[in-house]
C-alpha cells in the first residue's frame, strides 16, 4: 500500500462530473492532487469549490503534448488517473471529431508522456459501453470489445492503446469500466439530470422510443471508491468492471423520479429513438468485488432520492447550464412521426 501523502496523483478531467468526485475523495484521503482539465463546456471548477487551495490546477488540453509534458516535469506525479474525455453519446452522433481527438489522441499523448517520465501507476477510465449491447447475461472483462457509437468506439480505441502500452512496454496501466454514473453535479445533457430538471420545471420529459432500454446505475461516490481501490491495490495490466447490479429501464427511472417529485406521468413524452441506441448494458463485477473487496454502498432508491434533493437545492447551477442546452435538446429530441 502506497504512503498517500507522498503519492502525488495527476487527474485529467478533474473538473468534470466523476473526475471532481475523485478529486474530492482523493484529497480527503490525503493524496496530493494535480488536476489537468481543458474546461470544455462539460468542465466546471465550481464542482471543486469546497477544496479551494487543497489541489493544484492546470487549464490544459491533454492533446497538447508539450504543455502537458511541462506540467508532468514540474509536478512529478507518481500516478495518473485519466478521466478527461468527450463523454456524451448523443454529441458523438452529431459530430465525432472531438471524440477522436480527445479520447484517442489525448490518451495516446498522455500514455507517451507518462511512459517517458516513468509514471508508477496509470488508471484509465473506460466505460461499460465499449462492450456494445447485451440482451441477456453480463459482460465480463475478457469479452471482446463491440462498441457501437462513435463515443464508445473512441473509448474502446483508447482502451486498446492502454492495453498495447501495458503489453508492449510493461507500462503499469490498469483499466476500469464503470456503468452509467449518477449523482450531484452531472451536466444536464445526461439522462438523469434532464429528467430531474424537466420534472422540477413541469416540462415535457423526452424519452427515447418506448423507454425500454436498460442501464445499470452506479452512484459516483461508489464509482470513485472503486477507482481508488484499483489505484491502490489493483493488479497492473488488468481491467476491472465497476457495476452496481442496479439495472433499470429508462421509463422506470423516469417514473421513480416523477414519483419522488410528486409530478404527473403525463409529463413523459416519447421521442424518436437515438440512432443505433444500445439496448442494454450490464456488467459482471465479480472481479473487483472478490479481488479488491469493493461493494457499492449507496442503495439505488436512496441515491436517486439524494440526487433529486441535490439538484433541487442547486437549481441555479442547473439553470445556468440549461440556458445553453435548449437548441441542443431540439436537435437530439425529435418528435415521433
Ligand atoms: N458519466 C458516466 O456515466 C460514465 C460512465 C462510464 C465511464 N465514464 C467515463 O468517465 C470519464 C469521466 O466522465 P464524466 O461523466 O465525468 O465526463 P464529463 O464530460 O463530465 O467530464 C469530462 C472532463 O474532461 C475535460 N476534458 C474534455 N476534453 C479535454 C481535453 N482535451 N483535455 C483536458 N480535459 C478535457 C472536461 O473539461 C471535463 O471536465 C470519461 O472518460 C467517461 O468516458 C463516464
Amino acid at each position: 500500500m502506497v504512503k498517500r501523502s507522498s503519492f502525488k496523483i495527476l487527474v485529467t478531467g478533474g473538473a468534470g462530473f466523476i473526475g471532481s468526485e475523485f478529486v474530492r475523495q482523493a484529497v480527503a484521503l490525503g493524496y496530493p492532487v494535480v488536476v489537468v482539465d481543458k474546461l470544455t463546456y462539460a468542465g466546471d471548477l465550481a464542482r471543486l469549490k469546497t477544496l479551494k487551495g487543497r489541489f493544484t490546477f492546470y487549464k490544459a488540453d491533454i492533446v497538447h503534448q508539450r504543455r502537458v509534458s511541462d506540467i508532468f516535469r514540474r509536478e512529478r506525479p507518481l500516478a495518473v488517473v485519466h478521466f478527461a474525455a468527450e463523454s456524451h453519446v448523443d454529441r458523438s452522433i452529431l459530430n465525432d471529431a472531438e471524440f477522436v481527438r480527445t479520447n484517442i489522441s489525448g490518451t495516446q499523448s498522455l500514455l507517451t508522456i507518462s511512459r517517458q517520465v516513468g509514471i508508477e501507476k496509470f488508471v484509465h477510465i473506460s466505460t461499460d459501453e465499449v462492450y456494445g449491447a447485451i440482451v441477456r447475461g453480463k459482460f465480463k472483462e475478457d469479452f471482446p470489445l463491440g462498441s457501437n457509437s462513435p463515443y464508445s468506439s473512441s473509448k474502446g480505441a483508447a482502451d486498446l492503446l492502454v492495453k498495447a502500452y501495458a503489453h508492449t512496454f510493461k507500462f503499469p496501466a490498469m483499466i476500469v469500466r464503470p456503468s452509467n454514473n449518477y449523482g450531484a453535479w452531472q451536466y444536464p445533457e445526461k439522462f438523469m439530470p434532464v429528467i430531474i430538471y424537466k420534472a422540477i420545471k413541469h416540462e415535457k420529459i423526452p424519452v427515447y422510443a418506448k423507454g425500454l432500454n436498460v442501464r445499470e446505475w452506479l452512484h459516483i461516490s461508489d464509482c470513485v471508491r472503486a477507482v481508488l481501490k484499483v489505484l491502490e491495490r489493483g493488479r497492473v495490466g488488468e481491467t476491472y468492471n465497476i457495476g452496481s447490479g442496479d439495472e433499470c429501464k429508462n421509463i422506470e427511472l423516469v417514473k421513480i423520479i416523477l414519483n419522488i417529485l410528486g409530478r404527473s406521468k403525463d409529463l413523459i413524452t416519447f421521442v424518436e429513438d437515438r440512432p443505433g441506441h444500445d439496448w442494454r448494458y450490464a456488467l459482471d463485477s465479480k472481479k473487483i468485488r472478490e479481488e479488491l473487496s469493493w461493494e457499492p454502498q449507496i442503495a439505488f432508491e436512496q441515491g436517486i432520492a439524494d440526487t433529486v434533493v441535490w439538484y433541487r437545492e442547486n437549481l441555479k447551477w442547473l439553470q445556468n447550464k440549461v440556458k445553453f442546452l435548449e437548441s441542443y435538446w431540439q436537435r437530439v429530441y425529435r418528435p415521433c412521426n
